[in-house]
């Protein structure tokens, strides 16, 4: 993970930003259905202990944020940030000022305007190709709607952009609490994890997790795989898997993952049994323990459940990266239900959990633990590219030194 120890905090008494705009970068990138209506607000909730108490310090707080990914080249309504600043307000009980841009003369001279205490939110970084294209020339710009910068952004520091690494170099800068919050759940995690330490990756694909899986390999006691990469594993292993996903190409990276698995003593854990359909749409969802032709799996079967689920309960930290089944519609939602309450029966014995990845979050939301488990992360990418080790560029610009 590197070493932040020369990170500094918002909250250091030496920060001294009374009276003085500080450019917050948080990441607003919230769930949105057809309609624009946010679907969950915990991105925003998450940022708030950052933004009271720079009010509290009598700061002009000017927020900046991505939404969704535009195409960069001019204002897409369905992508602007209005709907997220009028959550804002009602989450705060104050008003938001939203402004039409994120940069120019006229935002800059608004920001200046600003009263202490106040909140204006930037519209939308990304509809301004510069912010990905070009970060360095892109921050310069940003960078003229404050006199500090403050990275709040979690779920954005995987990326090398104007609003998370380029403004960095133009301003006095330190990170948000809740960047603090996110490092002080994956440190032990990463460092040194209470053993035995299990691991559970779900999700659709391999290829999205190869890293993650590589990593894990080298860290944990237990890697249980769930979801539809687990028949990817599951073919490597000569078990029949129907028609359920397949990635072709990652049958060697499997291949390689089961010989490392051997050779470090890992449990590396695959599914006994399965929920099989026809197709995601098909009613008549049956478990089995061979996946007949013409059938694909949607969920683990529940001996695999109960093989998991007492892995679990001896396991002083647990992290879990992905869904275990397609758990949004009912009947293939059993497995990741019951991982979800052996992780808070974990938490309650006081193991360590973390969960990470925006769809487990939903999981761990949707049955009802959110307040059952040590920390659910607000990055999805960020906390996976972390759990790989890899520097994320946003936590390496917060630990730079100060432009002169
Ligand atoms: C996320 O949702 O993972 C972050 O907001 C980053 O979004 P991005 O993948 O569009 O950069």
């Amino acid at each position: 993970m590197g070493s932040f120890d020369t990170i500094r905090y918002v909250d250091d008494p030496k920060f001294a930003v009374e009276g003085k705009r500080v450019l917050v970068r948080v990441d607003f990138n919230v769930p949105m259905d057809n309609n624009g209506m946010i679907t969950s607000d915990v991105r925003i909730r998450e940022a708030l202990s950052t933004i009271k108490l720079l009010q509290k310090r009598k700061a002009k707080v000017v927020l900046m944020s991505h939404l969704g990914r535009p195409t960069g080249v001019g204002q897409e309504p369905r992508f602007s940030l209005k709907t997220v600043a009028v959550r804002l307000a009602e989450l705060l009980k104050s008003d938001v000022q939203m402004m039409s841009d994120c940069v120019g003369d006229y935002i800059k001279s608004r920001s200046i305007d600003l009263k202490s205490g106040e909140v204006m939110m930037l519209e939308n970084v990304r509809f301004h190709v510069r912010e990905t294209k070009h970060p360095d020339d892109f921050g310069k710009d940003l960078a003229r709607n404050g006199d500090f910068f403050v990275n709040d952004a979690f779920g954005s520091c995987h990326r090398a952009h104007g609003s998370v690494t380029g403004v960095a170099k133009y301003l006095p800068h330190a990170a948000g609490l809740l960047i603090r919050k996110e490092l002080e759940a994956f440190g032990p995690l990463l460092n040194n994890p209470p053993r035995p330490y299990v691991a559970i990756l779900g999700g659709a694909k391999v290829s999205d997790k190869l890293g993650v899986i590589d990593a894990m390999l080298d860290r944990v006691n237990t890697l249980m795989i769930g979801g539809a990469m687990a028949y990817t594993f599951l073919k490597t292993a000569d078990r029949p898997v129907g028609k359920s996903l397949v990635e072709d190409d990652q049958l060697k990276f499997a291949h390689n993952m089961f010989v490392k698995a051997a050779e470090e003593h890992i449990s590396l854990m695959l599914p006994d049994d399965h929920v099989v359909a026809a197709n995601m749409d098909d009613e008549s969802a049956k478990v089995v323990d061979k996946i007949p032709d013409g059938m694909a799996a949607f969920d683990i079967g529940p001996k695999t459940i109960t093989k998991y689920v007492k892995a679990i309960s001896t396991a002083k930290a647990v992290m879990l990266a992905g869904p275990l089944g397609v758990f949004e519609r009912e009947r293939f939602a059993n497995g990741t239900r019951a991982i979800c309450q052996a992780l808070a029966d974990a938490h309650k014995r006081g193991a360590l959990v973390v969960v990470g990845g925006g769809d487990s979050a939903a999981a761990v939301e949707k049955f009802g633990f959110v307040k059952n488990v040590t920390h659910i992360s607000t990055g999805g990418g960020a906390s996976l590219e972390l759990l790989e080790g890899k520097e994320l560029p946003g936590l390496v610009a917060l630990a730079a030194p100060d432009p002169k």
